[in-house]
This record gives structure tokens, sequence and C-alpha cells, in this order.
């Protein structure tokens, strides 16, 4: 067994002595207050994190300037009105034996709200890439003001208790934009070459130095590559980071990408291996003599002990993994690699969700995750006798949470194996970790003493004979099988006939429906070299390109020649040619050998009608309420568990 005797090795850097070299990067929550002070459901959050043992905490994003913060409740530093509640954050981390860093921030034109209030300010007048719309240019005063505004941001953040700050350069906010030529086209001394266009985080940095004195630490985040088409590249900055570390970093946090990088890679998804930005962290340690973090798609802490090890780091940050399972450091301390629960990089309940505006942080395997304050650590107050109808994601992790609470559990699941439609999800090209996370929550719920019987379909007599006190039916999704003459042909199968190798591809595949599902059989096929024409009714695709995964499976259909065709019926199946309307036109599209449908599902609840009439207790989660997303299922399963006492 690997000690980990690297990464749980202490590090000293100025004043802070930190126990260990795992790094809690910064994660914006938006769990803050509307006014910028740090919230209960902030301190909750990384009271729950900071037990987690990581030897520094790095805060969120916390903006310096009234204008400059990028999320709706993003914490503020700007005042000195702040400070109280900072220190709470603060004496959290410290209670827990951590040491903690404030992220200092200015958003710059990376903000939605602040463009559409057109308080948005930049270098330059020019558009954001993401939200399309475009900041004002910022004058020199404000240059100077926004100076101001960091060092007195750090100047609060030491007298709140902070033992470090993080000075915010990296992924295309304020500090980015003036590095970088694609956001800084100024005719000033601010713009122009490289050395101009780093003088602000060059003047920033020794403003901070200035406020908080020579001995407290300063961490400088910085995209070390911008990764988008003519943005800068390592070989552009790796010349500038001595310069930046005599104006005061003594960290440099080796992060990457911008806003508008392809597939969002600042928080990669599951295509980018483990540790796969490591090269960066290792060619900044080259040019400088001070510790370097490293971070990209940690899961595994003996893989950062080897990093370490090799010194191609001093420190490693384990972002998404920490929102995935915040004991996985201790887990694996003890030697129960085993029990980790590892982040699957789907960026559905943290990064997205903020994106998309669709609420506070979340994960979409642990219901935990931004609701410590309403998660319940057990036991329940009333133990109940709890079916669960189905062993997919929903019923897995209903299972799990109602079992963690006390609850006498019998899960049931119809077919040979657990996981639901995961058994169908990981045989999508890099989808693979979806079938090991359905395994570890079937080990989990095991582990808690939950009777497991597959192979068993629950009907309204068992429920009648059984007498539950409560039944959770996460019974998923029928398929949906349209309408369309020709349908019941030989050449026509589904998706999960397909994923599932029930049913061999052929050479020439027209699938029906453009969803999720379609697009990940349309993927499948192009792997094994099939061509692939996929039909969509809607006029665009619902697999948004602004999400990572809906990126990287768009650009493998592009590249893979898939014809997609959107605001497109069908109309007839026939051997060898399918007729289909597109713009008011009927086109026969052929060869065509297989037909495959994927044209979404509709709840599977018909166990529902019995639970009423019997006046069973019962919660309907997941796809068996309306199919939709993992995030749904497990959060719903996880609140029904939360609700069966
Ligand atoms: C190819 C593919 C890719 C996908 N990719 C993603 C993705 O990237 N991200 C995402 O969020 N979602 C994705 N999804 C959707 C996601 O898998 C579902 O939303 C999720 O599995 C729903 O979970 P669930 O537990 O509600 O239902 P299911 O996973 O459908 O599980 C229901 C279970 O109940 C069992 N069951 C039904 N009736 C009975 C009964 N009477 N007795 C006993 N057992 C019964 C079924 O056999 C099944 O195992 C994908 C789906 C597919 C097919
Ligand atoms: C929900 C979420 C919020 C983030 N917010 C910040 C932030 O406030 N400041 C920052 O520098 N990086 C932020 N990041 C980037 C992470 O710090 C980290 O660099 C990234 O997730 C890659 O690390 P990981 O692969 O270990 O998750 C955020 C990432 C996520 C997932």
């Amino acid at each position: 067994m690997n000690s980990l005797q690297n990464l749980l090795s202490p590090v000293k850097i100025k004043t802070m002595e930190l126990p260990n070299r795992v790094v809690l990067p910064p994660m914006g929550t938006n769990l803050g207050n509307a006014d910028g002070t740090v919230s209960e459901a902030n301190l909750a959050y990384l009271k729950r994190m900071a037990r987690g043992g990581a030897g520094l905490i790095i805060t969120e994003v916390s903006a310096v300037y009234p204008s400059g913060s990028a999320i709706n409740c993003e914490l503020g530093v700007y005042d000195d009105r702040f400070i109280p509640g900072l220190k709470r954050l603060a004496d959290v981390a410290h209670a827990a034996g951590s040491k903690i860093a404030l992220q200092l921030h200015h958003a710059g034109r990376e903000s939605l709200h602040l463009l559409q209030e057109k308080k948005a300010i930049a270098p330059s007048a020019i558009r954001s890439l993401v939200f399309g719309l475009t900041p004002r240019e910022m004058t020199r005063e404000e240059i100077q003001e926004i100076i101001a505004a960091f060092g007195a941001a750090a100047r609060r953040a030491r007298e709140a208790g902070f033992d470090a700050v993080e000075v915010h350069g990296a992924h295309g906010y304020l500090l980015t934009q003036f590095l970088s030529s694609l956001s800084n086209q100024r005719a000033d001394e601010y713009g122009g070459t490289l050395a101009n266009r780093s003088r602000f985080m060059l003047e920033v940095l020794e403003e901070v130095r200035r406020r908080v004195g020579e001995d407290f630490p300063i961490s400088l985040r910085i995209s070390v590559e911008e990764c988008i088409k003519g943005g800068y590249t390592i070989e552009d900055i790796n010349p500038l980071l001595p310069e930046l570390v005599r104006a005061g970093a003594d960290i440099i946090h080796a992060s990457l990408g911008t806003h508008g990088s392809p597939a969002g890679i600042t928080s990669a998804p599951i295509e980018y291996e483990p540790g796969f930005n490591v090269w960066r962290a290792k060619k900044v340690k080259e040019v400088v003599d001070v510790p370097v973090i490293a971070v990209g798609r940690f899961t595994d802490p003996n893989l950062a002990d080897e990093v370490i090890a090799r010194k191609e780091a001093d420190l490693v940050a384990f972002g998404r993994q920490y929102l995935a399972d915040p004991d996985f450091l201790t887990k694996a301390r003890e030697g129960r690699h085993e029990d980790i629960r590892v982040c699957l990089a789907c960026n559905q309940g943290c990064i997205e969700r903020l994106i998309l505006g669709e609420g506070n942080i979340r994960c979409a395997i642990n219901p935990e995750t931004g609701q410590e304050l309403i998660y319940p650590s057990g036991p329940a107050a009333v133990r109940r006798r709890v079916w669960v109808v189905g062993a997919g994601p929903g019923g897995l992790t209903a299972a799990y949470e109602a079992a963690r609470l006390g609850h006498k559990v019998t899960l049931f699941e119809k077919e040979e194996t657990t996981g639901g439609q995961l058994r169908f999800v990981c045989k999508a090209p890099h989808k693979s970790i979806y079938g090991d996370w359905g395994t570890w929550l079937t080990s989990q719920v095991k582990k808690l003493g939950v009777t497991l019987h597959t192979g068993t379909k629950v009907t309204e007599r068992m429920i009648e004979e059984g007498k539950p006190d409560a039944v959770i039916l996460a019974t998923g999704g029928e398929k949906i099988i349209p309408d369309i003459p020709g349908i019941d042909l030989r050449m026509v199968s589904d998706a999960w006939q397909i994923l599932s190798g029930e049913v061999d591809p052929r050479e020439h595949a027209v699938v029906i429906g453009g969803g999720l599902i379609g697009m990940e059989t349309a993927d499948f096929l192009l792997k094994r070299g099939a061509q692939v024409t996929l039909i969509e009714v809607l006029k665009r695709s619902p697999v948004l390109k602004i999400t990572s995964h809906g990126y990287m499976l768009h650009t493998r259909l592009r590249e893979g020649n898939c014809k997609l065709l959107f605001n497109t019926a069908i109309r007839r199946i026939e051997e060898n040619s399918i007729t289909i309307l597109s713009d008011g036109e009927e086109q026969i599209l052929s060869p065509v050998d297989q037909v495959i449908i994927a044209a979404g599902l509709k709840p599977r609840d018909d166990l529902r009608k019995t639970l009423q009439a019997r006046g069973i207790p019962h919660f309907i989660i997941g796809d068996a309420l309306q199919p939709r997303r993992i995030m749904e299922a497990t959060e719903e399963g996880a609140r029904a568990a939360r609700n069966l006492s």
C-alpha cells in the first residue's frame, strides 16, 4: 500500500506551515448572502469540506470591488464590514487543522449579471465569448482603483485571520483579460506587448505585497495556457513567471483555460485523464523556485503522491473530487480506497449548474454537497421498514441514504444486475466510469446492510403481502416507440439494444432522436465504423455545446461525419430507406440498413396506483417521476430518504 508519505508531508511557505500538500482549490458555490456576506450555508459547506483534511483550503472567489463579481451571491471583501463573516470562515478551517487562503477576484467582463446591468469593465471593450455582451473599457483611473482594491482586500483577509491570499489571475477574469491579447487591445502602457499586458498583474501583486507585509504568503493562480485559438501558451508565459514571483507571488497555482476554452477545460471533462495537466506544473517549476500547485482531474491520492515524489509539483489540488467525496483523503489514509466515491467529471451539479444559472453548488453523485444545512446525519427519529423499487442511480442513492439514517431497507431490482440505465451509459465512449460508480454504490448499500434482491420484479401483490412502512419508487422510464409506418421492420431496434450489444451495428445507420441518448448512440456507432445519420424533430440539439460533455460529443459527431438533421421528422421506414420531412419537403434517405430509436422515455410508475389505493406512504423519484438526469434521480432519492420519518 502506498503510504502517501509525499502527499502527507508538511511544507512551510513563509509564515504558513501546511500539515500536508493537499489543496482544496477555490470553487464558487453561490451559497453566500446576496449582499456578499458569509452565510450559514457557506460555513456549513466549508466545515464539511474542511473535515476532509486538506493542508490548504483556498476559498471561492471573493470580490475585491463592488461591481467585480462573477456570480450573484459571490462573497465580498471590498469593505471592512465583511471582515467578521470572513473571520468565521477562517475559524472553521483552523478548527479542522487546515490553513486557509482567501481568493481575491475581479471578474472584469466575465460576469453575465454585470454585463446585463451594463456595469462590466475590462481592459478593452471586447465582447465576452461566452456571454456575447460587451464591457466598457477601463479608464486609467479605474485601473489604479482596482489595483488598490486588491491591496485593501488582502489587508482585510489578513485581519480576518486568513493564513494567505490567492490572487485570481486565471480563467479569463480581469487579470487574464489584461494578460491576453484576445481581450486586451489597449494603446497605453497596459496593452500591446506581453510586458505591457502583464503590468496590471505585476502591479496588483506589488500592491498586495505592500499591504500584507513581507512575511505573509501570496499565491498567484494563473492559467499558464489559455487553451483557446489565438490565446497565449505556456511558452509565452514561462519567461514572465520569475517576474511575477519577484512582484510578490510565493506560490504559483498552475491552472489552465479561459472563458470559452473548448469543453471548459478548466474543469476538464471525463475525456481528460486524471492529472492530465501536471506537465504544465512541471514546466512552471523549471523557471521558478517557489512552490507550485498542480491541478486538473485529480481523484486518486496515490497519483498525487507520485507527482510530488517525482517533483513535478509541490502541492496537488483536488477540486471536484472534494465535492464528490469530502472524505476521500481520510479514506485513502486509512487504506479504504474502495470506499472513495470517485468524481465523474460530469460537471452537472457543480460548474455547469453555476454557469447555466440553475442554482447553488451541488454534486450529481453526492447529495450532501451544497445542502449541508439540511443533510441529516442520522439516525432517523423513527426507523421504518422501507422498500426501494429499482436499483438505478435514484434507487441506489435512496437505499444508501435511507440505510445511512438507520432505516431497514430492502432494495429490489427486476434485472439480474444493478445500475439501471448506468448499464447502458457505461457502454458509450469515455463513460465506463459511470458503470464503476454504479458498482461502487451497490457495494456501499450492501455494506450498510441493505437487503438486495436482484432479478425480482416488484408486483402489486408483493406490496400487498409485504406491507412495507414506506416505498420509494425508482423504477425509471419506459422507452417511447414513435408511431411511424415501418417501425415494426426487423431493421429497427433501439439505443439500449445497440449499446448493450444485443443488436450488432450495421453500416448505414439512422438514429431517431437527437437527445443525449441518441447522440451517445451515434458516438458509439461511429466508433464502430458505421455511417450515421441522426434525426431530431427539434430545431436545435437539446445537448448544449456550452456543457463540457455536450461540446465533446458534438465535436466527435462532427469529426466522425455524422449527418445531423434537425427540424426533421420521419414519415416512414422501408427496407433500405427512410422518408423524412425536412423544411416542408419529403426526401428519401438511402441506403439505410439500420434504424435505431432513441426517442426518449416516459415514466414507468405503474405501481403508483397500488400504493395510493393501499394508503402506503410512498415517494416517486428520478426518471419514474419524469425522465431527466442522474442529478435529479440522486437528489430526489436522498430527499425521499430524508422524508421517511
Ligand atoms: C446511453 C445513455 C446515456 C446517458 N447519459 C447520461 C449522462 O451523461 N448524464 C445524466 O445525467 N444522465 C444520463 N443518462 C440518463 C440517466 O441514466 C437516467 O436519468 C438515470 O439512470 C435515471 O435513474 P433512475 O434511477 O431514476 O432510473 P433507471 O436508471 O432507469 O433505473 C430504474 C431501475 O428500476 C428497475 N425497475 C423497474 N421496474 C421495476 C420493478 N417493478 N421492480 C424492480 N425493479 C424495477 C429497472 O430495471 C431499472 O434498473 C443517460 C442514459 C442513457 C441510456
Ligand atoms: C463549481 C466550481 C467552481 C469553481 N470556482 C472557482 C473559483 O471560484 N476560482 C477559481 O480559481 N477556480 C474555480 N474553479 C476551478 C477549480 O478550482 C479547479 O481548478 C477545477 O475544477 C479543476 O480541478 P478539478 O479537476 O480537481 O476539479 C471552480 C470549479 C468548479 C467545479
